[in-house]
């Protein structure tokens, strides 16, 4: 099923753009990557992969991270405890895995800067996973830095109207 609507020919513009259409068919990426007999089914589609799967497991992460400072005074968002942190790396492993959800034929917008955000997608995952597992929050806390720079690039990349709903939201 190829879905065609506008944001696809914002990101076939964008890659003209980038000169990266070269090679980007996804009939030819489906042959050497994919075997043909495999199917996925991907009937959920980005944007619920974004709002079901990817942003809730991603919101767990960065509220995870870091420090506030509020009228009660200084308080770390670390978790605190061992099961704390397991949680935490699950939900980075629903991240690393979303990753790969994205690359797949049926999501993917092209053979080319998706696959690497898709790919930088999983790398920011394994990092936070490592992070928790070691419980190194100077670690954790970059792996989410990371994870929020790949997000951020891809939508620029693909929906750059993504990231103005972004800040409209944090400016709230
Ligand atoms: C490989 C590219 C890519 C990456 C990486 C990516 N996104 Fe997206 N995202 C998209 C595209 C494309 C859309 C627009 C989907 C649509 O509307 O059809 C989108 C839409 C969204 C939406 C709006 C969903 C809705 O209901 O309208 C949210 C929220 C979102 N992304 C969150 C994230 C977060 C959080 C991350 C990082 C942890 C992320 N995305 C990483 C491509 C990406």
């Amino acid at each position: 099923m190829t879905r065609l609507n506008s944001h696809s020919f914002k990101a076939i513009a964008v890659l003209l753009l980038l000169g990266l259409a070269a090679c980007s068919a996804p009939e030819e990426a489906s042959e050497n990557s994919v075997d043909s007999k495999v199917s996925y089914n991907t009937s959920i589609d980005v944007k619920e992969l974004m709002a079901l799967v990817l942003e809730p497991a991603s919101d767990i992460l960065w509220d995870s991270g870091g420090w506030v400072v509020d009228a009660s005074g200084y308080e770390e968002l670390y978790p605190t405890t061992d099961d704390g942190w397991a949680y935490v790396r699950a939900q980075a492993a629903i991240v690393v895995e979303a990753g790969n959800m994205l690359a797949l034929p049926g999501r993917s917008e092209d053979n080319d800067a998706w696959q690497i955000y898709s790919e930088g997608l999983s790398s920011a995952g394994i990092l936070a996973m490592e992070a928790a597992a070691a419980q190194n929050k100077e670690d954790f806390f970059q792996a989410g830095a990371q994870l929020y720079s790949v997000c951020t690039a891809c939508h620029q990349a693909y929906n750059p109207d993504i990231n103005s709903r972004f800040v409209d939201e944090e400016a709230d």
